[in-house]
């Protein structure tokens, strides 16, 4: 009999690798990674399942009509799981365009074809910041209007409602994993606690935007892929699932923990890190707190995270250490051009 085939987008991203290798690892179906290869994805993520002949790489964007319906008359996936997308905060406040292109227009692109091919689940990797800031408000329940602060966040929170729609008007099989900020190896380094430990590596400031109180919580990437094969297989057809472990920490203190695990692992002294932290000129509209209720992917579908933040910040850093090739890699001349804006310039503005 022919193996059923899964389509995950935006698979030679951060989360999407980990789940791509997830999936191959835990489940018999072929694997099909639709990618369009953006500065955020690397191919060497993969590298270790490239020569499984369950695995296929299609080099392709979602916002191609023609492209991504050839794939689907071709594979006929029974399941699409969507992470592609322009995936960070800062960058969209820098340029907006591409967030409502491939976030919104990318998503719609894909619901049309899943629809025309009836497939039997579609999964949007959504996030817990389409609920906005949530300062002084109890976490937020997947029914909690939503309010989206960042041109980001705005782009997934439509992508979130046009999955809604699709559910409700054309009874397509939807369903919206929600979930906290994710870490863990291969981030890439324009993201928080990446960005940290590569500065700390190389002797540099780290920015904290504003006073570094603001409140996240971080869910360590793997468990988040456990979640969202619970959520494809066995969630409520049209349903919402936040995700994250419930315990939010201020930037400050993931920094400070960062700096402790750092010193621990290299044998250093904590405060030739711990005196680099750097207070910058705020992210505009920067949201203070996110928070999530996860009653109900724990009540419905039994899933708990496992890796605690300092579990997992062991696991980040090590791998880092072990990894800096790949950092410097990373962090190439656009990535350069990108940090000038950010962090130099200061958001262009005036
Ligand atoms: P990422 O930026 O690391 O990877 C995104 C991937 O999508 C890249 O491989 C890129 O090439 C691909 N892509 C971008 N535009 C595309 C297009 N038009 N067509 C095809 N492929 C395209 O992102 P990530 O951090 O792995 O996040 C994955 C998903 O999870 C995103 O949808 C993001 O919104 C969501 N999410 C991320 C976090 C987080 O903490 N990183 C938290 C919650 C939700
Ligand atoms: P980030 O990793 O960009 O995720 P998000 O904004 O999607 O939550 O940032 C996490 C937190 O860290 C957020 O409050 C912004 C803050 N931050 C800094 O203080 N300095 C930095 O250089 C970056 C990238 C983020």
């Amino acid at each position: 009999m022919e193996q059923r085939a899964v389509l995950v987008t935006g698979g030679c991203g951060f989360i999407g690798s980990h789940f791509v290798r997830y999936l191959l690892r835990e489940r018999s179906w072929r694997v099909v990674n639709l990618d369009k290869l953006t500065y955020a994805a690397d191919l060497a993520r993969l590298s270790d399942v490239t020569s499984d002949p369950r695995y296929q790489f299609v080099r392709g964007d979602v916002t191609d009509a023609e492209l991504v319906g050839e794939l689907f008359r071709r594979e006929r996936p029974w399941a699409v799981i969507n992470f592609a997308a322009e995936s960070h905060v800062d960058r969209s406040i820098l340029d907006p365009a591409p967030f409502l292109e491939t976030n919104v227009r990318g998503v719609y692109t894909l619901l049309e074809a899943a629809r025309r091919h009836q497939v039997e689940r579609f999964l949007q990797v959504s996030t817990d910041e389409v609920y906005g800031d949530v300062e002084g408000l109890p976490p937020r329940v997947e029914e909690d209007p939503l309010q989206p602060s960042s041109p980001y966040a705005a782009s997934k929170a439509s992508a979130d409602l046009l999955c809604l729609a699709y559910r409700r008007t054309y009874g397509l099989p939807t369903l919206i994993a929600r979930s906290s900020n994710n870490y863990g190896p291969y981030q890439h380094p324009e993201k928080l606690i990446p960005l940290a430990i590569r500065n700390l590596l190389k002797g540099d400031a780290v920015p904290v935007y504003g006073d570094g109180r603001q409140v996240r919580d971080w869910l360590f990437v793997e468990d988040n892929c456990r979640a969202l094969l619970e959520v494809l297989e066995r969630g409520r057809v049209g349903g919402v699932y936040n995700v994250a472990t419930g315990v939010r920490t201020s930037n400050l203190e993931l920094l400070r923990r960062i700096c402790m695990v750092l010193a621990e692992e290299l044998a250093a002294d904590p405060n030739s890190f711990l005196s680099r932290m750097e207070f910058v000129r705020d992210r505009p509209g920067h949201d203070r707190a996110y928070a999530v209720s996860v009653e109900r992917i724990r009540n419905e579908l039994g899933w708990r995270p496992s890796v605690d933040l300092q579990e997992g910040l062991r696991r980040t850093v090590r791998w880092f250490i072990g990894n800096r090739a790949w950092l410097e890699r990373t962090a190439d001349d656009s990535y350069r051009a990108y940090y000038e804006a950010v962090y130099v310039q200061q958001w262009g503005m005036p």
